[in-house]
């Protein structure tokens, strides 16, 4: 098996102002190509400086992350731009999509980077949209789709433009339980179809039981790692 991302001796200090926070204490991870897991950890446990780090969206303090076996620079802004518009995609507790445009030109914004034309890029977010069962309402606003819906959409924003891994911030903390389960098993198929690899942070001990792998965080430090194929560095 790929292994996609290698994390090794992850520390991640944040000053507030005389006082150091250890978010992360030397973290080891490796994640397989094609694998579906969840970090776990209660509230201030690391999950998403974790997460961002992963994303690249923020820095180590010290340690290594290579992604696709590529040691990340997190010094070259551009580049990481890039890498993250070409390989990764997110979706948030929030949703962030943007209020006042449509499902659809929500979902076709990753592809305004790319070079395919209007018509190409609508059929291609127009599809994937119709994928997360929301055909019916490519036209609608954010505000007139419900939590679970609008989730949806996040995560057809997030895979249109066809990343290897979905990195994923407590996406089912705001979703009544019957829309989270539902946005947990969308998710997996996604993994099963396309053997997309998919990484979330959650709390919800219900949700857990659908997922191949759990890793939970203690403090900033990685307690235990279980399912069927696990490994911890
Ligand atoms: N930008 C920051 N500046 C200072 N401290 C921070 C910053 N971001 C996170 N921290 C601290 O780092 C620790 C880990 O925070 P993190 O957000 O990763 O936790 P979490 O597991 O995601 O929590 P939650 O479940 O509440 O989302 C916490 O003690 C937090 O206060
Ligand atoms: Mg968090």
């Amino acid at each position: 098996m790929k292994t996609l991302i290698e994390v090794s001796d992850l520390h991640k200090t944040f000053q507030q102002g005389l006082e150091t926070i250890h978010a992360l204490k030397g973290v080891n991870l490796s994640i397989q190509q094609g694998e579906f897991v969840a970090i776990n950890g209660y509230s201030g446990s690391g999950k998403s400086t974790l997460l961002n780090i992963i994303g690249t969206l923020d820095k180590p303090t010290s340690g290594e992350v290579q992604l696709f076996n590529q040691s990340i620079n997190f010094k070259n802004q551009l580049e990481l731009q890039k890498f993250r518009a070409q390989k990764l995609g997110f979706i948030f507790q929030n949703f962030n999509l943007n209020p006042v445009l449509s499902a659809l030109e929500n979902v076709q914004m990753p592809l305004l980077l790319t070079n395919l034309s209007q018509k190409q890029r609508l059929e291609k977010s127009a599809q994937i949209l119709e994928k997360v069962g929301l055909a019916n309402r490519l036209h609608h606003k954010p505000k007139q789709l419900s939590g679970g819906q609008q989730q949806r959409v996040a995560v057809a924003r997030a895979l249109v433009s066809s990343p290897a891994l979905l990195l994923a911030d407590e996406p089912t903390a705001n979703l009544d339980s019957h829309s989270a389960l539902q946005l947990m098993l969308l998710l997996k198929e996604m993994n099963q179809a396309s053997g997309l690899t998919v990484l979330f942070s959650s709390h919800d001990q219900r949700l857990l039981t659908h997922i191949d792998r759990t890793i939970t965080l203690n403090d900033g430090v990685l307690q235990s790692s279980q399912g069927s194929n696990y490994e911890v560095a």
